[in-house]
């Protein structure tokens, strides 16, 4: 991994990791998911860290997996350095809070559901093509989506992998506000320093209550998933999708 694909600094008790892979669109590989579960894992149990964020850059949030990178080195159980950054965001204590731009894809929108606010660019394309893929939902996907979206709508963006843009998110709730992309990670920088000023015992209480529901649901979505996620890696549908990536031609799925 390059030192400079995740970016983390600290300031006024706000931990900001950013996804600076641009040449890549910010595609994430095992090593960077390794970089930002340490960053999350630090953020969580720093006490002078009060808030973290997530951020992209303006004109793209992330790509999600790196392909290539997936393909030869797909996660291998539920140490993965993926799983252990998923399970840090879904367990995080202190508030969560995510600027998005541009394009998110699969986990690149997956992991928003695991944030407490999240601030998008009016650029922001949110997708989901698991199934487009050969493969299934993560981050507890499955779960949370329906939850948030209604089922219909859930269905859309899961088996038939349609994108959305800003103002849908917002309608729908995944989304706290819509701004310009210039605008969005000053703006959520200031909503997580705003957050880092109250008190923290509050904050990790109201969160935890909030949460609490589904907590255990979640990590236990997630463990499936991973299992089947990493099942259909190696199957015919996956292969043939991620192929047809590299080779830059049209998947083609009516042998299967
Ligand atoms: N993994 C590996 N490489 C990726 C990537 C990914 N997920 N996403 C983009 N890249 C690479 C492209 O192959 C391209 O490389 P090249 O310059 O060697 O051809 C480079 O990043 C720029 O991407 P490009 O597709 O030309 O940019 P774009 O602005 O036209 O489109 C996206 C941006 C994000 C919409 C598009 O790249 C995309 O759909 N990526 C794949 C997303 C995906 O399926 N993710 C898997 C989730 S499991």
């Amino acid at each position: 991994m390059n030192m400079t694909d995740i970016l983390t600094h600290v300031e006024d008790g706000v931990m900001t990791i950013t996804l600076n892979r641009l040449e890549r669109k910010n595609s994430i590989t095992s090593a960077m998911y390794g970089a930002m579960a340490d960053a999350i894992g630090q953020a969580a149990s720093d006490p002078q860290i009060r808030v973290a964020l997530l951020q992209g850059h303006e004109t793209v949030f992330s790509a999600g997996n790196d392909i290539g990178d997936f393909l030869n080195q797909p996660p291998a159980g539920q140490d993965a350095p993926v799983f252990r950054f998923l399970r840090g965001i879904a367990s995080f204590p202190k508030p969560l809070v995510a600027a998005v731009c541009g394009p998110a894809v699969g986990i690149g929108t997956t992991m928003l559901f695991h944030c407490d606010l999240v601030y998008a660019g009016d650029n922001a394309a949110f997708s989901m093509p698991f199934v487009n893929l050969g493969l299934c939902p993560e981050a507890g996907s499955s779960l949370l989506v329906p939850r948030m979206l209604g089922y219909h709508r859930a269905a859309e963006a899961l088996l038939l992998g349609e994108p959305f843009m800003a103002e849908a998110a917002l309608e729908v709730g995944l989304v706290n506000r819509v701004v310009p992309p210039m605008e969005a990670n000053g703006v959520a920088r200031s909503i997580a320093r705003k957050l880092a000023a109250k008190p923290p015992s509050s904050l990790a209480e109201t969160k935890r209550l909030m949460k609490k529901e589904l907590a255990q649901q979640v990590l236990q979505q997630m463990a499936q998933e991973g299992a089947s996620f990493g099942r259909m890696l190696g199957e015919p549908a996956a292969k043939e999708a991620f192929g047809a990536f590299m080779e830059k031609r049209k998947p083609d799925f009516t042998k299967l």
